[in-house]
């Protein structure tokens, strides 16, 4: 098999500056080794996330320019709403500035004490919006799911059993719609089978409960469907899409992922009754139905980024890009959650650096080494981002996985950019008995990873 190249051209170039390991070192230290505190200019390869990271086409700067910016009716929202619509197959499409703006406005209205929201694994902003009405977002991962070393094809499933019990244990009644997040990004970006949704939906049935999906990473989902979930070889992408959104009964999505944008979000859904109190809440707080927080040039370009999504020599690329950065890892030894997910590369923290207990924050460790090291950014996603402190004694709980997510942003970086990230970390990877832990100086209450300032132990 021929290499599988990027499939499209470069038109625009954005320079990234360079900086000595010695100015890294300097620049780190005044950020309190807390990368989120970093000018991005002092970055040569930005993997912190891949939302609203990517580049878009010549086809999507056009559509801005095309952008219809009527405050009410704008033609770019019909064109919006269609491809959307062609999608999902819902009834209602409604625009939001983004994911979690969708979410708010859903769980402000069905969420409230007393109720339950299940999910494969809720992301933290869906997490949140759910706790904010102080509803309870639970999460019933398939117990694969929970382990980085081992490989599965769908590692992002539900449990089916977990959930019926769950139904059965809280009432259904207190359970005012089921969610499955395409694919897990919490969990390594790994996908949910078509079986899996299906099962799901009967369970919710059976049950009279909504599905909805969290549709932000929908595309490379349906691309693993069609790698590696029998009878869907010969299926076109739109094709396992519409399949699987036939199942829901609505979604929320972040367009800043498949969508392949800089800014925007939508809410699909069928019910005559939840549309319409969705609709009056979206003016309260993002703004008329036919935009919602978003600039008619906005709507364009995603919907053109949503049609160029489903492409499948993209999603080929897409999907071996990131597996291509895992493997060089694998080889050299270095542990991640296996298989390779569709967004992330995500290193099991706990393995890389054994002696560095999770109180001592190793995935930020490993972070800050590789800033220094190569000017590489990533992302703790450990002690640091999801730990709590016990109310009575202070100690601080830490959460199941230490880990750091490398995310690639879609259609920037090129396969020598990802050539040397993997010789960055390999570096790293080599060095590790140099690197020691960290201490917390300042955090803030709430979502600590992103202004807390750390000390570096000897
Ligand atoms: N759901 C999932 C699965 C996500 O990954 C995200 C965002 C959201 C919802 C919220 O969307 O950012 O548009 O409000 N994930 C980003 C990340 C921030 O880095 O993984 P948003």
């Amino acid at each position: 098999m021929k290499t599988i190249i990027e499939p499209f051209r470069i038109k625009s170039v954005e320079p990234i500056r360079f900086t000595s390991k010695e100015e890294r070192i300097k620049i780190l230290e005044n950020a309190g080794y807390n990368p989120f505190l970093i000018h991005a200019d002092d970055v040569l390869i930005d993997l912190l996330t891949d939302s609203g990271t990517s580049a878009m086409s010549a086809k999507q700067w056009a559509g801005m320019m095309d952008g219809d910016e009527s405050y009410a009716g704008s033609r770019s929202f019909y064109k919006f709403e269609e491809t959307v619509r062609k999608i999902t197959g819902d009834k209602y499409i409604i625009p939001t500035h983004q994911g979690r703006a969708a979410e708010k406005i859903l769980f402000f209205i069905v969420g409230g004490e007393g109720k339950f929201i299940p999910n494969n694994t809720h992301f933290d902003t869906t997490r949140a919006n759910i706790e904010f009405t102080n509803a309870e977002a639970v999460d019933l991962l398939v117990e694969i799911g929970k382990h980085p070393e081992q490989r599965a094809d769908f590692k992002g499933n539900m449990d089916v059993d977990a959930l019926e019990k769950f139904i059965i244990e809280k009432g259904s009644e207190n359970i005012p719609l089921v969610m499955i997040t395409i694919t897990n990004n919490s969990g390594g970006g790994q996908p949910v089978s078509m079986q899996n949704i299906r099962e799901v939906k009967q369970i919710c049935s059976k049950y009279g409960l909504p599905l909805f999906l969290d549709a932000c990473r929908f595309a490379e989902n349906a691309y693993f469907i069609k790698m590696r979930e029998k009878g869907y070889k010969d299926k076109s992408i739109p094709e396992i899409c519409r399949e699987m959104f036939s199942y829901a009964d609505g979604a929320t999505m972040s367009a800043k992922k498949d969508a392949l944008v800089n800014i925007g979000g939508f809410l699909s859904l069928n019910d005559d009754e939840l549309a319409m109190k969705c609709r009056n809440m979206l003016i309260v707080t993002e703004g008329f139905p036919t935009y919602g927080g978003l600039a008619g040039r906005d709507l364009e370009a995603v919907a053109q980024g949503l049609e160029e999504v489903m492409d499948e020599h993209y999603l080929q690329y897409r999907i071996r890009s990131t597996e291509y950065l895992g493997e060089k890892m694998i080889d050299a030894g270095i542990p991640i959650i296996e298989p390779p997910g569709g967004h992330a590369i995500y290193i099991d923290a706990k393995r890389f650096l054994p002696d560095v207990l999770p109180d001592k924050y190793p995935g930020q460790s490993i972070v800050c080494e590789l800033y220094i090291e190569g000017g590489v950014r990533a992302v703790e996603i450990g002690s640091l981002m999801f730990g709590k402190y016990d109310k009575k004694t202070g100690r601080l709980i830490s959460p199941p996985m230490e880990l750091v997510r490398l995310a690639i942003p879609r259609r920037v970086y090129t396969q020598s950019h990802i050539d040397y990230v993997a010789e960055v970390i390999i570096e790293v990877f080599k060095n590790r008995d140099k690197l020691s832990g960290y201490e917390i100086l300042y955090e803030a209450p709430i979502l600590r990873h992103f202004t807390a300032r750390f000390k570096k132990l000897s």
